[in-house]
């Protein structure tokens, strides 16, 4: 039987949801989007979360800022420090500010914005004590070296090769320690070849799922929350002994977000 271990999260309510511009190729501003299915939906989500027993944190939503909502992108917190992101595209760059407040404000103490272009757990996920840090699309290689200096941990490079995962929560969920699940297709040659050699045991998904958003997915280490279309992600898990948890996040993909998008993890108390 699987553990859970309970989490604290920090989600942004989607008051102002919308795709407004296209910054990856999911997003399309002449595609209508309904702001009260998107709260919904998350709504759904982080009550999950909080029936699962997880500690859910709220950060303010700010008016002119739609992808807010996916927090997972704000920063990159362990044992208590955090690295707040900073932004590629110009729409998403005031999103800096409210973390920075977020997190000064909530007692952490070593809170830092990254100098280089780095877009959070969006892009740096922690398996084990390991970081894979994600660059290609968003975050650029120079901050792999910043989170491997600032977080004093390993850090290993992987590069997207697929315009449609262009961060790393979108091909490659970490599920518990060194398990692992990912998309072949949207790493290089290069990555693909580390991954195999790192996680030889990990669940490989298909097309389908992948497209589904199915690897954007948050675990506690037994339930894993990823979108209900992926289905044969979901029947691999269970297979392991994980208790797959579809949800439905259909409104939120046309900006390109999904389950783990919209979930930022903190790590480590501040009061310590
Ligand atoms: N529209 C947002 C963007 O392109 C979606 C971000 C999704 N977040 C994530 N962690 N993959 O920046």
């Amino acid at each position: 039987m699987r553990i859970a271990k309970q989490r604290r999260f920090l989600m942004c309510r989607p008051a102002y949801f919308d795709v407004r511009y296209s910054i990856n190729p999911w997003m399309d501003p002449a595609r209508p989007t309904a702001t009260d299915v998107g709260l919904a939906q998350w709504k759904w989500l982080h009550d999950l979360f909080a029936e699962l027993g997880h500690q859910v944190e709220l950060i303010e939503p700010e008016p002119g800022l739609p992808d807010m909502v996916f927090a997972a992108n704000g920063a990159i917190t362990l044992d208590g420090r955090v690295l707040v992101a900073r932004f590629r595209h110009r729409y998403r760059v005031p999103e800096s500010a409210s973390y920075l407040g977020w997190f000064g404000r909530h007692g952490w103490r070593e809170v830092r914005q990254a100098e280089h272009l780095n877009e959070g757990e969006g892009d740096f996920l922690l398996a084990g004590d390991t970081f894979l840090a994600g660059c290609g699309f968003r975050s650029e290689p120079r901050a792999h070296d910043e989170v491997r200096v600032f977080f004093d941990r390993p850090v290993r490079s992987l590069t997207l090769v697929d315009p449609r995962f262009y961060h790393l929560d979108t091909a490659l969920a970490v599920l518990d320690g060194n398990e692992i699940m990912y998309y072949p297709r949207a790493f290089s040659e290069e990555s693909r070849a580390l991954l195999g050699d790192l996680f030889p045991d990990a669940i490989l998904a298909d097309d389908a799922d992948a497209e589904a958003f199915g690897l954007n997915a948050v675990s506690d280490g037994r339930h894993v929350i990823l979108p209900g279309q992926a289905k044969r992600l979901a029947d691999q898990l269970a297979e392991r002994g994980f208790e797959p948890i579809g949800v439905e996040m259909s409104e939120l993909l046309k900006a390109g977000g999904s389950v783990k998008c919209c979930t930022l993890e903190l790590r480590g108390d501040p009061a310590e």
